[in-house]
């Protein structure tokens, strides 16, 4: 049998993993969901759903990939047989998200391109529609939009480009520079950003707590679901991405590390992106909270308004959709990877052809959403996969593991004979109740929602 690949060192496997978790949802989702549960006080949940669900999951997902050295589908059913539909369950999440996430990095690039000469000139909103989608009537599919499409396929040549270079010279390889470029860039921004007139209004607005809201459980669950998504959980990566780790590795370590970098990024970009918005609400002489938005809303067409009327707005613009673009593609790359490795495996072809296979399809799938009207479809997907898929995902896999497999036991003596820090009550407590109750429970909620 092929021997199976490994990152090259430790750190290489780290910022992979950081790459993964560090994606949009840090930029454009973190900032707006603290503002909108509680502002300071959201801390409170955030922290307490990274300790009891986050890095736990982070574990598990670590210790299980660590331990069986399989792709997320063969690791289950090794886990036990009856298990392995969990793994695809999973990977089946990833591919569908790999087939959108393409079309938002273009949008990305196609944005630091057009921050060159501001080109959304003064009217933001109406570009990013009208001129740049060519939406003319939501909901009709019409043709391709070259302006999308043509970054998309650059896109999926990089994909397929690092990929096909294998774990260590195309993964780790590509996340050695972005991540640590990332960083360079984000804090450039931030500091930017801190010295624009209006800034303190704007932390003033992201930071002051609203204690009330404490006890309201739609706040817990959207701490909850900030932690989920933002740490890229139960998308069958962190299985895929430890499988590649050498025997020996601190499992336990590297989870809280892959956690605490991440929620530095949220928060980084958090002050960054608030900063901004006071600017803005400096500017235009309104309330911060008249201006926030979130997803994309806020990523391209407000902030194109803000860094209009900012100095320097060439270079900053290109700055900031520069940096979505770098960490979108190392989460896609993470996202791809999942099915990559199941698909190799199951049928016991080579990496190449797996990733012809996968990534074709994918590929095919992501034309559909290049369309005049493809941000309907993106929309609807991304609902169903972000408030169903993910929820169910997390669910099967710690109710089965922590109540129906081996058990947690077996996975705690596999993480503790190669880490320094020890697991106890509170890893297995947070496994076998805190996280299937709340999991559950944010179903619930959900299908209310949708229902009524
Ligand atoms: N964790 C990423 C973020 O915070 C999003 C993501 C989800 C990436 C799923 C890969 C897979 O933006
Ligand atoms: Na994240």
């Amino acid at each position: 049998m092929e021997q199976r690949s490994q990152w090259g060192t430790r750190i290489g496997f780290l910022l992979a993993a950081i790459g993964s978790a560090v994606g949009l949802g840090n930029i454009w989702r973190f900032p707006a969901t603290a503002f909108e549960n509680g502002g300071g006080a959201f801390f409170v949940p955030y922290l307490f759903a990274l300790l009891t669900a986050g890095i736990p999951l982070l574990i598990m997902e670590y210790t299980i990939g660590h331990k069986y050295r399989s792709s997320s589908p063969r690791s289950f059913s090794k886990i036990s047989k009856g298990m392995e539909w969990i793994g695809w369950w999973q990977v089946l999440i990833s591919f569908v998200i790999s087939t959108y996430y393409p079309i938002i990095i273009a949008w990305s690039i196609m944005y630091a391109y057009f921050s060159l000469g501001t080109k959304w000139g003064d009217d933001p909103t109406t570009f990013f529609v009208s001129d740049f989608l060519s939406v003319v009537d939501a909901g009709e599919f019409g043709s391709f939009v070259p302006s999308v499409l043509i970054p998309v396929i650059f896109v999926w040549i990089f994909v397929f480009f690092f990929l096909g270079r294998g774990v260590k010279k195309g993964i780790e390889f590509a996340n050695r520079i972005f991540i640590p470029t990332l960083l360079v860039v984000f804090i450039i921004i931030v500091i930017r950003a801190l010295t624009l007139p209006g800034a303190v209004d704007g932390l003033d607005a992201f930071f002051k707590p609203d204690w009330s809201r404490i006890t309201d459980g739609s706040v817990w669950i959207a701490a909850y679901g900030q932690i989920f998504f933002s740490l890229s959980i139960a998308f069958a990566i962190m299985i895929t991405y430890s499988s590649y780790l050498p025997k020996k590795s601190d499992i336990t370590n590297n989870a809280f590390i892959t956690g605490f970098a991440n929620s530095s990024f949220e928060l980084l970009a958090g002050i960054g992106v608030f900063a901004v918005l006071g600017f803005m609400a400096f500017q235009t002489s309104q309330p911060v909270a008249e201006v926030v938005k979130s997803g994309v809303g806020l990523a391209f067409m407000v902030f194109p308004e803000i860094i209009s009327q900012m100095p320097a707005s060439s270079f900053f613009g290109f700055l900031f959709f520069g940096s979505l673009v770098l960490a979108g593609l190392s989460s896609m790359i993470s996202i791809s990877e999942t099915y990559i490795a199941a698909v190799q495996e199951k049928f016991s072809i080579s990496r190449r052809k797996a990733l012809l296979l996968g990534g074709g399809l994918a590929f095919l799938a992501s034309l559909l959403y290049s369309t005049q009207g493809g941000l309907n479809l993106l929309d609807t997907v991304d609902y169903f996969i972000n408030n169903y898929g993910v929820a169910l995902a997390g669910l099967f896999e710690v109710v089965a593991i922590a109540w129906f497999a081996k058990g947690l036991k077996d996975l705690q003596n596999h993480a503790d004979s190669v880490s320094d820090i020890k697991l106890g009550v509170w890893w297995r407590f947070s496994l076998g109740v805190i996280t299937p109750v709340v999991l559950g429970y944010m179903m619930l909620q959900n299908l209310k929602t949708d229902l009524s």
